[in-house]
């Protein structure tokens, strides 16, 4: 991957960190995209693997589109491409699906405007660019909440299939100089998740036909799969999830 650069929002988070590296590790400059962790993105951007342009930490609000706007007009002056583009900035907070009550407007619009809009806009924002290398991939974390409605909260699980549907709306509308595809991923053992509940996270993994959580690394490298030999996929959902919902 050469050449290319990779643009990953939330890409100090959990997941995020793994895909970075990958990403960087197989070669691409990698752009990691932060909203508050930029001690985390600037220690991250440094500590990758050294490749012909240097890695930088940008700041990608994605419910701010006047900032992705400004973004992307950055990204084109200092390097001039973005060949791939890693949705996966998210947020969420659990909130038991029977607890309607507890599910209030503010957290609905929180979610939605960053997991579903924020995804939309981070891709409005920056497929001009991405078009002129006539070979760009946007990929759209999802989660098998967005299938199995189970996951921290209603309105996640309801963004998830959204980001999934928009997934096929971008890639009709996209091709067929960029394709897009969701990765899709059981629960994955970040630190996060790693401090839940260890009843609840056994339970998660009797249930799971591979009887194991998903490694960050697992999720990165489907990520640079899609990017290196799964050329001729778009509109495509990829479940990362050992199997998960059929257990
Ligand atoms: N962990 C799992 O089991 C799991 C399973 C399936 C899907 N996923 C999905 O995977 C993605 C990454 O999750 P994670 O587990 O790695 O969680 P995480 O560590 O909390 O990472 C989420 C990242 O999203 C960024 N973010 C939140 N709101 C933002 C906003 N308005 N603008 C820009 N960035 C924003 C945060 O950036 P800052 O830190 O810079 O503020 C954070 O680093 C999410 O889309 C999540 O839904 C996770």
């Amino acid at each position: 991957m050469e050449s290319k650069v990779a643009l990953v929002t939330g890409g100090a988070g959990g997941i995020g960190s793994a895909i970075c590296e990958e990403l960087a590790a197989a070669g691409a400059t990698v752009l990691v995209g932060y909203m508050n962790s930029i001690e985390r993105a600037e220690s991250l951007a440094a500590q990758l693997p050294q490749t012909s342009l240097p890695h930088a930490a940008f700041h990608t609000p994605v419910t701010d589109s006047i900032a992705l706007s400004a973004l992307a007009a950055e990204v084109g002056r200092r390097y001039g491409r973005c060949d791939i583009l890693v949705n996966c900035a998210g947020t969420t907070r659990y909130v038991p699906h029977a607890q309607l009550n507890e599910l209030d407007d503010a957290l609905i619009d929180e979610i939605l405007a960053t997991n579903v809009r924020g995804s939309f806009a981070t891709v409005r924002a920056l497929h001009t660019l991405m078009r002129r290398t006539g070979d760009a991939l946007v990929v759209n974390i999802s989660s098998i909440a967005a299938v199995t409605a189970m996951g921290s909260n209603v309105m996640y699980c309801a963004s998830k299939a959204a980001i999934d549907n928009m997934t096929k709306s971008l890639a009709r509308a996209l091709a067929p100089e960029i394709r897009v595809v969701s990765v899709s991923p059981g629960l994955v053992e970040t630190e996060f998740v790693k401090k839940m509940d260890q009843a609840w996270r056994d339970e998660q993994v009797a249930r799971t036909p591979l009887k194991r959580l998903a490694s960050p690394q697992e999720i990165a490298r489907a990520v640079v799969a899609l990017a290196t030999n799964l050329v001729f996929v778009t509109g495509a959902i990829i479940p990362i999830d050992g199997g998960r919902p059929i257990g």
